[in-house]
């Protein structure tokens, strides 16, 4: 079940170029299992038609005060029973009335009547975004708690090109699953690794592993929705998840050297499948087959970092491994987990269908350093991340 399972979400619209991506929004807020109800003001009906949200929103749109009689003061109603306000696109109108608590129209009085959160989607041209006026308003509603999806730089109408762009719709519903989650992971700085290392044969050969990052990234994008400051170490090209920062790695010495250059992380995650065997002695030239005979390609083993976490976990930290087995899961696991005196690990079996490697989902066993195991069943991977989050956060009180 996700975050935004069965909450209830006002989707304000209002009247910016970028309103037909709320469309998107819209359908994506639907998909992951909320209860969506627009609102558009008038400047949204100039943009856009009202049939398209009702049409994939889970109620018809409102747009007034008064347009429906048997409900006379719809936006206490919905103001009250809503998990969330999301404004997309904002005009600087919007952020205005909402600085200034302007009841103007049916969507400033549903934000003035709800005690929920409100993520607010600035758009508008660079010349506006600018103003001092409209920053002005943001700090405000900002420090008053209102959650701002910055604008990104791109394409704007007219032609132009410039900071102002609505952000790209993931982004909006990650910061709108952030909203409706627990901070419990405020303050907290997370590290993950994700991927499998590349160790290099030659200049453009390498031994690695299949390993595609999902798992790591799930918790990375589960551990920013829990507020935390988290960084991604990984060696797969895929986008960081949303707020996110990420450092790009190779090979094992890489990742290491990565890792041990942060000394403040609160809980460690190591999902990386790192190689545990390299190429001893890389070519430093592409080997050719002209060159003869297939060639020898003696291996060495690579240091196993995660053993030198244990030995230095600094006091509060917690230390997360996986172990991808396939025999003997719960065995082999709580044997690394001693090994490396961690707090606990992730153990999956990667020979089953739909198990690690690659796939959406995964079924794990969280066994935790005084021997208690948790069995998750197939789910996805995001379901994994938040069970293995819950007890690390648990672990650090
Ligand atoms: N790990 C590491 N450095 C290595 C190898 C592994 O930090 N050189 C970490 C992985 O990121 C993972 C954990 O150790 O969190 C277990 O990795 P795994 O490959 O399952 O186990 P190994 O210790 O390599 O044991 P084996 O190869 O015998 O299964």
């Amino acid at each position: 079940m996700g975050a935004l399972t069965g909450k209830r979400i006002v989707l304000g619209v209002t009247g910016g170029i970028a309103a037909y991506k709320a469309v998107e929004v819209c359908r994506r807020l639907v998909e992951a299992g909320a209860h969506v109800q627009p609102v558009m003001t008038d400047g949204a009906l100039e943009m856009v038609g009202a049939t398209t949200f009702s049409a994939l929103a889970s109620e018809p749109v409102k747009t007034s005060l008064f347009d429906d009689p048997e409900t006379p003061i719809p936006h206490t109603r919905m103001g009250q029973a809503a998990d969330l306000v999301l404004v997309c696109p904002a005009t600087a109108r919007i952020i205005s009335d909402i600085r200034t608590g302007r009841s103007a129209d049916l969507l400033m009085s549903t934000i003035l009547a709800t005690r929920a959160p409100v993520v607010v989607c600035p758009a508008m041209h660079t010349e506006m975004w600018e103003q001092p006026a409209v920053q002005e308003n943001l700090d405000v509603i900002e420090r008053r708690g209102v959650s701002i999806v910055p604008p990104e730089r791109g394409r704007l109408a007219g032609g132009d090109t410039g900071d102002g762009r609505l952000a790209d719709p993931a982004t909006v519903v990650a910061h709108v699953e952030r909203a409706l989650t627990e901070h419990d992971l405020a303050g907290r700085h997370v590290l993950v690794t994700a991927g499998g290392t590349r160790e290099p044969i030659d200049p453009v050969r390498v031994i690695s592993n299949k390993s595609t990052g999902k798992q790591g990234y799930a918790v990375a994008a589960e551990a920013w929705a829990r507020g935390a400051r988290v960084t991604l170490v990984t060696t797969v090209e895929t986008p960081e998840p949303v707020g996110v920062h990420r450092v790009d790695v190779q090979t094992a010495a890489d990742m290491q050297r990565a890792v041990e250059s942060i000394d403040d992380a609160d809980i460690i995650v190591m999902a990386a499948a790192v190689a545990d065997f390299r190429p001893a002695d890389p070519a430093d030239h592409k080997l050719k087959k002209t060159d003869g005979a297939a060639p020898e390609i003696p291996l060495e083993k690579t240091h196993d970092f995660l053993v030198d976490l244990g030995e230095k976990k600094p006091d509060g930290q917690v230390l997360v491994g996986f172990a991808a087995e396939t025999d003997d899961l719960v065995g082999n696991a709580r044997a690394k987990l001693e090994r490396k005196k961690l707090d606990l690990i992730v153990a999956n079996d990667v020979s089953q269908p739909g198990v690690g490697f690659g796939y959406d989902t995964n079924e794990v066993v969280i066994i935790q350093a005084d021997g208690s195991c948790e069995h998750v069943p197939l789910t996805d991977k995001r379901d994994v991340a938040r069970r293995v989050l819950d007890t690390a956060a648990n672990k650090l009180g």
